[in-house]
């Protein structure tokens, strides 16, 4: 593909875009394909294809390991951030084996890539207050393995202007779900638990939202611990259990899910060294009833955060809910009762499903960029200034999707 192949990206009518993910929970890869028409507030998408590639064990604890202050290792972020790019890449290519497509058929990919740090506070470093976050997955590498022209490293240009590069989905959740009569929340249950408030008829700066706490961190952490197992699937270790008042109160001390918004969380909040304190104080408890307890508590902190910083507001009169939590059935049946008289549901509208959602976002983010649309969000980033958002990653060769990589550096 030729630099000048860009043009003519930009100056079509429709795109091909195809959406890479994987979150904070670094269970998957979550890629869709949806073809877009327009952009910003006038864009029209399709879902035309969907795959999720788990992610091998061994590289998931190498990027909790080197999320962590402590135990990071610069030359292990180093060589994590090619690794995971042919990871990625073979996603895309396998999306593109399944659906019968080449490279050629795709206009672009929008990749997140993974979050190995996030700091969303100023706090002084060398008398220097900055906000900053690092996602690795090189979208360059994904460029050239793919063939496809590839925009990715969407947060950091939000820091630019003091804002904290997170929550980016509220403007996903503006453009395609502001309803012009009823107020609505999105609620998305990734590794941490993010909402957005969309008031009836919203324009842009009326959009409200912020991360409420943990969403499946603390739940995917001590399964692992406790039972070696990624996730608590179908909540069965979480059913056998029953919630221990002592556990619960000590995780209600916590302070960021009681802090008032803005606020932004992630890995270096409820990851390893919070998952290991819990469990110090958990020593005496029934492994079922730790995993139920924390299960109630990931639901409680949500309901918390809109009792407390959202009704008052804008009550609501529907909460749509996505990301793997809503396969959760304890956290679902929590929360319908947390939240009586509010029609809780899961997502499933314009093609979008709780599972594809937040890769969908960065297909439109994607999108955005190459139309020179800003897509941060000033009122739920903190930022001063709009910006536009991802970097834009060039390639020579197309490529049929037979070659795999990521198996391939195995040598
Ligand atoms: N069937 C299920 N039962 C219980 N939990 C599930 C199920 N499916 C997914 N999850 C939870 O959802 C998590 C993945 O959610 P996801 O939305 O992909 O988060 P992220 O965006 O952080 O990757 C898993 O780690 C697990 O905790
Ligand atoms: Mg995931």
């Amino acid at each position: 593909m030729k630099s000048n192949n860009l043009n003519k990206i930009i100056n079509k009518k429709f795109r091909l875009v195809i959406g890479l993910l994987s979150g904070t929970s670094v269970d998957a890869v979550d890629a869709v394909l949806l073809k877009i028409t327009g952009s910003g507030i006038n864009s029209k998408i399709k879902i035309l294809g969907f795959t999720t590639q788990p992610i091998p064990n061994d590289i998931r604890l190498a990027i909790f390991r080197n999320s962590n202050s402590r135990t990071g290792k610069i030359d292990e972020i180093c060589r994590l951030n090619v690794i995971l790019g042919a990871l990625f890449s073979d996603a895309v290519l396998k999306l593109l084996r399944k659906y019968k497509l080449n490279s050629r058929d795709i206009d672009l990919i929008g990749s997140h890539g993974q979050t190995i740090h996030h700091l969303p506070g100023r706090e002084s470093f060398l008398g220097y207050k900055v906000k900053s976050t690092m996602q690795i997955g090189d979208p360059s590498i994904i460029a050239n393995l793919t063939g496809i022209t590839t925009v990715g490293d969407f947060r950091i240009a939000d820091c630019a202007f003091d804002g904290g590069g997170a929550p980016l989905v509220p403007y996903l959740d503006y453009i395609l779900f502001t309803h012009n009569s009823k107020n609505r929340a999105l609620l998305n249950i990734g590794g941490i638990s993010n909402i957005t408030i969309l008031p009836a008829g919203a324009s842009k700066e009326e959009v409200f939202a912020f991360d409420t706490g943990p969403g499946n961190m603390i739940i995917d952490g001590l399964t692992y611990h406790l039972f070696r197992k990624g996730y608590d699937k179908g909540a069965v270790f979480a059913k056998k259990g029953k919630v221990n008042l002592e556990l619960f109160n000590y995780l209600l001390e916590d302070k960021i899910y009681s802090t008032s918004p803005p606020k932004s969380t992630g890995r270096e909040h409820y990851g390893m060294e919070f998952q290991k304190k819990l469990l110090k104080k958990a020593k005496e408890i029934n492994k079922y009833d730790i995993v139920r307890t924390v299960t109630e508590f990931t639901a409680f902190t949500i309901y918390y955060n809109y009792k407390n910083f959202i009704e008052p507001k804008d009550k609501i009169s529907e909460l749509i809910i996505s990301g793997g939590g809503s396969e959760n059935p304890v956290i679902m049946k929590s929360l319908r009762n947390y939240f009586k008289g509010i029609k809780v549901r899961k997502m499933n509208d314009h093609g979008i499903t709780s599972k594809n959602k937040e890769a969908v976002l960065f297909a439109v983010l994607a999108n955005e960029c190459i139309s020179g649309n800003p897509a941060n969000m000033r009122s739920v980033s903190g930022s001063t200034k709009d910006a536009i958002l991802g970097k834009i990653c060039l390639c020579c060769h197309s490529r049929e999707s037979g070659n795999l990589y990521f198996k391939s550096l195995k040598r």
